[in-house]
């Protein structure tokens, strides 16, 4: 079987690894993927939706995964459909739902799915006018596509009055800034909830904690993700059966309801207020670094998996009973700007706990080529040794301008 996994990052790396070790004989193609990738597998140097048909078509590609988000958003699922090729992610018009945070929202609103109370608007001096009749702090989202970091969280008025004309009036985000969410803000724990969705029902993977802040302590910019554990110590089944009567079974509804169905991953941005759950946003692709943490606790075969669900056949997933944890190292400066083409010591002694993303292989040797550029990802019977060999474990990397942060697992 041929599978082709878009993406070059830690997540694509963790597909890779877990496809291959369920299924030996599998041939990986990547689009770009990156110095890991190419270990496992083809990295195959192209981007565009038309270039990926076209190779998927003349290549034989049997199932293609599509690991970020941009593509979705640009209807690659629905080009896929049109050649009758598999694919495994949502056809542009359910992928809004990640891309459009003002549709997910009425969405949400029309379906009953709990999420923060807000309201959406595209000029500067109407969303300045409600800012000033409310509490602070306040969430304001552009609600487009801005990698990770169109969110701002305003202290008081004047903070609000100045991300709301950078973003609508300067255009920081460009396009993604043409419209605002202006939402209260919840104060709670996070947690990640994957699923796949078959077009019929919506399966939880394991939950899972994401680390979004640069420092320790969660200080500093967001980033896309510094760290995560699974499953998520707080997450109780009590928390899990609010998810699925307030979150999971309205959204499965609505999906239904709005003929959105697709067969792909439904990410869940939660946060819990005493013990609520309150669904921050949806992302229509597997998260960013929390698959690192999942998959290794997958029990079950994640290509059969994939397979039944672009069937519309039920999933029946097993779990590890174990927990998992995968620390981020990053190059210094990120999530700003970093310094690239810095040699890595240390992969090959750990080479079984190591995840690469922004790192490329050259000659035999690794060099840094991006802000995230690796994880080490271990697991253990608890999350305290799952962390502490994690932690253990990375001291054998070295590369200039090294930055990880020390408490990940840490609540
Ligand atoms: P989002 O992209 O909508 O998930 O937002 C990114 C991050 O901003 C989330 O992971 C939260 O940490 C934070 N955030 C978003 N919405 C809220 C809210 N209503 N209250 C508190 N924090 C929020
Ligand atoms: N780690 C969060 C994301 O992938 O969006």
């Amino acid at each position: 079987m041929k599978i082709l996994i878009i993406g070059n990052g830690g997540r694509e790396h963790a597909i890779g690894i877990k496809l291959k070790q369920d299924n030996a004989d599998v041939e990986l193609f990547f689009a770009k993927g990156n110095g890991g990738t190419e270990e496992l597998g083809t990295n195959v140097n192209i981007d565009t939706t038309i270039d990926i048909v076209d190779f998927a078509k003349n290549s034989n590609i049997d199932i293609t995964i599509v690991g970020s988000e941009a593509l979705l958003v640009d209807g690659i699922v629905d080009e896929f459909t049109k050649n009758d090729l598999k694919i495994f992610g949502p056809h542009q018009a359910a992928a809004m739902l990640e891309g459009d945070k003002a549709f997910a929202k009425s969405f949400m609103n029309k379906f009953n799915v709990r999420t923060a109370i807000h309201k959406s608007f595209i000029n500067s001096a109407e969303a300045i006018d409600f800012v000033a009749t409310q509490q602070f702090p306040i969430v304001i989202k552009a609600t487009g596509l801005a990698a990770g970091k169109g969110v701002i969280i305003a202290q008081n008025l004047a903070e609000a009055t100045k991300t709301i004309q950078q973003i609508l009036d300067e255009k920081i985000f460009g396009a993604a800034g043409n419209e605002v969410v202006i939402e209260e803000f919840l104060n709670g724990f996070e947690v990640s909830v994957l699923s796949v969705f078959n077009g019929k029902n919506i399966y939880p993977l394991i939950s899972a904690k994401d680390h979004k802040k640069i420092f320790d302590g969660d200080k500093g910019a967001n980033t896309g993700g510094m760290g995560s554990i699974a499953p998520h110590p707080f997450y109780t089944q009590e928390i899990e059966q609010d998810f699925i009567d307030n979150i999971l079974q309205p959204t499965l509804l609505g999906i239904i309801a709005e003929g959105l169905q697709f067969a792909g991953v439904i990410f869940f941005g939660l946060m819990i207020v005493n013990n609520k759950c309150y669904l921050l946003e949806y992302n229509l692709r597997m998260g960013d670094p929390e698959t690192q943490a999942v998959l290794p606790l997958m029990q079950s075969n994640f290509i059969e998996v994939i397979n039944d669900a672009i069937d519309g056949k039920e999933l029946n997933l097993q779990w590890k009973n174990e927990s998992s944890s995968c620390v981020v190292v990053a190059s210094k400066g990120y999530p700003n700007e970093y310094e690239v083409n810095k040699l890595i010591n240390g992969i090959s002694q750990i080479k079984n706990n190591v995840v690469l993303a922004g790192a490329k292989y050259i000659d035999g040797k690794y060099y840094t080529n991006g802000g995230r550029v690796l994880n080490v990802v271990c697991k253990a019977n608890t999350l305290t040794e799952a962390i502490d060999k994690c932690y253990k474990t990375i001291e054998n990397i070295e590369f200039d301008g090294m930055y990880y942060r020390k408490d990940i697992g840490k609540m």
